[in-house]
């Protein structure tokens, strides 16, 4: 009856126009979003993105002030806010204007105006406080609460919405100093029965409007709907409007933040990794950002060499790159000269520092970031571990593009879940798996993720090395690793470690069981890190042979195909020089069964230098696939008693007399090339009269060993033939 009285007083317009609106819905014109940013951190960015996306219109207040409020991370604090709402208030004049207060570096909306206005009226208050689980800063204060059937009982700070006039009102009576809490001083308005009354307060109880995360890990969930994205309570079945990550809940904001409200949906993918671009194409060369790559070498590392191959191939010009290399390792001091005496030229700075400098790997971290940090021409710092296998040329230029103050791209290892960034934290800080951790890694979702934890590779723009992390003890700590320290560090600046994986960019070596007893290390690496050393060692047309007929057969039953790259030729027949012990030729021979070689050579056997176990695997991945398929019905497990280098020298022993090779087939690959690193050479077969005389590096003869093939090795007339020979199953 009364509703009814107040819609015909309004029809004749003697009721004060507030009155009127509030029986219809209120007008989304007359809402005003107030927020507080003293700074443009990544989640005010984030804040106000969201806020865009529905229209909310909003006034930021405290631009350029200092913070006093507490730390970012620590409440209590936030007085500053409270004088700064308090003050801005005064100049609002509008009797119906609707005023939502929130933070702004942990809150993102979820819904739009409408739906804030239609939940604030359906709460029929004046005032309305967001709720928490747990009462803070004064638990004696618990009592003073008013009970509530269901929902929670305590008042959260971070979030009200009410009519600028109550609002005045409320703060009327603020005189507290910028540090002193916000969350008691309107906690003690509340519990007062009379100022509560007045004001006419009331709490979101059951998370209609606001949800606060901080102890309500569990309350909420991501609810994916028709290419939109919220959070759902699942204790009180409600949609919030407004998501606060406040108290030490912001890595769960930062996790529901990189979906809602609409960042990424199953309908859309990723809608907000073509926004704020920073695009280089179409700049000239010396207009490219200069960035600085610190690379460093903290362990000894397989492939370091094929790292700065990688490296050289970046797409960036190197007149815009300066180099900061950290070498702990003298292992790798060749590696490292080689690449600088031929490329140092190219870049526009190198600053190496070595291991005879005796720095710590901490220490070198923030010398690197010094270096670009100190020159004002710098624009970003690159960050690439030489453990990161860097396959994607236009990396740094996809990383730059994107414009994030830190971003990773993702990295992964062959086979396995691990990738360079963590999805979530335990509670101790390390490992945890988040919901949707396994569909980033895999690719299932595609897009920019804000993690906790990123490693091995990541881009980091100058300004923010000169501003939030200016700090020179990045990476130090008393009780974390250097790597999660520097994580933390950032998280707690409040910069979002961005990981993207939009492209594929690469891999990470696994350094463990990298052994540095032999000169051509990386050759042992074929059951550690096995999709490099197939790369690196595996003729690229060799997928061929197996695919297409990319296999020649010279003579009958004898195949030839290529296998090796010439790198891998090269670093067999170095490996064997190296070790040096060729046999005599003698019929005498201690290292075989028996002791007695009734077809000598000069060679060296693979177990000789520590490599059967390696070759084993060798033949088993790369050779028996081809014997099985040209010899079909037979399969072979690659054993072997007889695998070996042979030496072929006009001065030593050029050729080899007729015979059968102790085995099911024999495989014979060519190290070197004929023509420029000898003369003559070759294979006869003489049941057909049949010879290989023009053997190519790198390419090999499989042939059955007994009774068929009765063959010779023709003589090497001039230089040094290499060849490796394996009698296979004998
Ligand atoms: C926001 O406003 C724009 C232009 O006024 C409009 O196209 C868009 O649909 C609005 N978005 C929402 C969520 O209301
Ligand atoms: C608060 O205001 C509403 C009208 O907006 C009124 O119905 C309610 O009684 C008031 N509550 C108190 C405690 O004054
Ligand atoms: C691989 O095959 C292609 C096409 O036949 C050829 O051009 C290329 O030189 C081959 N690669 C090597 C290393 O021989
Ligand atoms: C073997 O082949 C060569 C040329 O390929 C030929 O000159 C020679 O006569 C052949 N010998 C026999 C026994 O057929």
């Amino acid at each position: 009856m009364k509703g009814v009285l107040v819609i015909l007083a309004c029809l004749f317009a003697s009721f004060s126009p507030r009155d009127c609106k509030q029986q219809g819905s209120i007008p989304e014109g007359d809402l005003l979003v107030l927020t507080v940013a003293t700074q443009e951190t990544d989640g005010f960015r984030r804040f106000l993105r969201s806020a865009k996306h529905f229209n909310y219109t909003i006034k930021v207040l405290g631009k350029g002030e200092t913070w006093k409020g507490g730390d970012y991370m620590s409440p209590p604090g936030g007085g500053q806010k409270v004088r700064l709402l308090k003050s801005a208030l005064e100049d609002i004049q509008e009797e119906n204007r609707v005023i939502l207060f929130v933070d702004s570096y942990d809150v993102i909306f979820s819904s739009g105006p409408k739906e804030l206005l239609k939940k604030f009226q359906q709460a029929k208050h004046k005032v309305v406080f967001s709720s928490e689980t747990l009462i803070w800063p004064d638990r004696h204060l618990e009592d003073k609460h008013p009970h509530v059937r269901e929902g929670k009982r305590f008042l959260g700070a971070g979030g009200f919405i009410g009519y600028a006039p109550n609002l005045k009102q409320m703060l009327s009576d603020w005189s507290g100093a910028d540090s002193d809490s916000d969350q008691l001083f309107f906690t003690k308005l509340y519990i007062n029965p009379e100022k509560r009354k007045s004001i006419n307060i009331t709490l979101d109880n059951k998370c209609r409007l606001f949800q606060n995360l901080h102890g309500a890990f569990d309350e909420v969930m991501l609810k994916f709907e028709d290419g939109r994205v919220r959070a759902r309570n699942v204790l009180y079945d409600t949609l919030p409007v407004i998501i606060h990550g406040n108290g030490p809940t912001k890595l769960q904001i930062n996790y529901l933040g990189n979906y809602i409200p609409n960042l990424w949906t199953f309908e859309t993918g990723c809608t907000i990794c073509n926004e704020d671009l920073r695009p280089l194409s179409g700049l000239q060369e010396s207009e490219y950002p200069l960035v600085v790559i610190g690379i460093f070498i903290q362990q000894p590392t397989p492939f370091v060499t094929v790292f700065f191959e990688r490296l050289l191939n970046l797409k960036y010009p190197k007149n815009r790159l300066r180099l900061f290399i950290y070498n702990q390792e003298s292992h790798h001091e060749p590696h490292v000269r080689t690449f600088l005496e031929h490329h140092e030229s190219e870049y526009q700075g190198v600053k190496l520092i070595g291991p005879e400098e005796d720095i710590d790997p901490v220490t070198s971290r923030d010398i690197g970031f010094d270096m670009c940090r100190d020159d004002i021409d710098c624009v970003y710092f690159f960050s690439i571990d030489v453990d990161v296998v860097l396959k994607n040329e236009n990396t740094l230029r996809i990383l730059i593009e994107l414009n994030k103050p830190f971003i990773a791209p993702m990295m992964t290892k062959p086979g396995r879940l691990w990738t360079n960034f963590w999805g979530a934290l335990s509670a101790d800080g390390y490992y945890a798996r988040s919901e949707d951790y396994v569909d980033i890694a895999q690719g299932h979702r595609v897009g920019l993720w804000n993690v906790p934890y990123v490693s091995n590779i990541f881009l980091i723009k100058a300004d923010t090395l000169r501003t939030d992390l200016k700090d020179p003890d990045l990476f130090e700590s008393e009780t974390l690793d250097p790597d999660m320290a520097f994580c933390s560090k950032v998280r707690n600046k409040g910069v979002f470690m961005f990981v993207t994986n939009m492209h594929t960019f690469g891999r990470v070596l696994s350094t463990e069981n990298y052994q540095t007893t032999h000169l051509n290390n990386d050759l042992w690496q074929i059951f550690e890190n096995p999709a490099e050393w197939e790369e690196r060692y595996i003729h690229e047309n060799y997928s061929k042979v197996l695919r297409d007929d990319l296999i020649e057969m010279p003579c009958p039953d004898v195949y030839w195909f290529p296998i090796f790259t010439d790198v891998a030729c090269r670093h067999l027949i170095e490996e064997m020089e190296h070790f040096g012990q060729w046999s005599g030729g003698g019929n005498v021979d201690k290292r075989i069964q028996g002791g007695y070689e009734n077809v000598p050579t000069i060679d060296i056997h693979m177990n000789q230098v520590g490599y059967d176990k390696e070759w084993h695997k060798f033949l088993l991945d790369y050779i028996a696939p081809v014997t099985e398929k040209m010899y079909p019905g037979y399969y072979t497990r690659a054993q072997f008693d007889l695998a070996f280098v042979v030496r072929y020298k006009p001065d030593e022993q050029p050729a080899l007399k007729p015979h059968h090779d102790a085995s099911t087939f024999t495989i014979n690959i060519a190290l070197n090339q004929v023509g420029i690193d000898y003369q003559g050479g070759g294979c006869r077969f003489l049941r057909y009269n049949c010879s290989v005389t023009a053997p190519r590096r790198g390419w090999t003869l499989l042939h059955p060993g007994r009774l068929t093939h009765y063959h010779e090795g023709l003589p090497t007339v001039q230089g040094v033939r290499y060849i490796s020979v394996s009698f296979v199953d004998p």
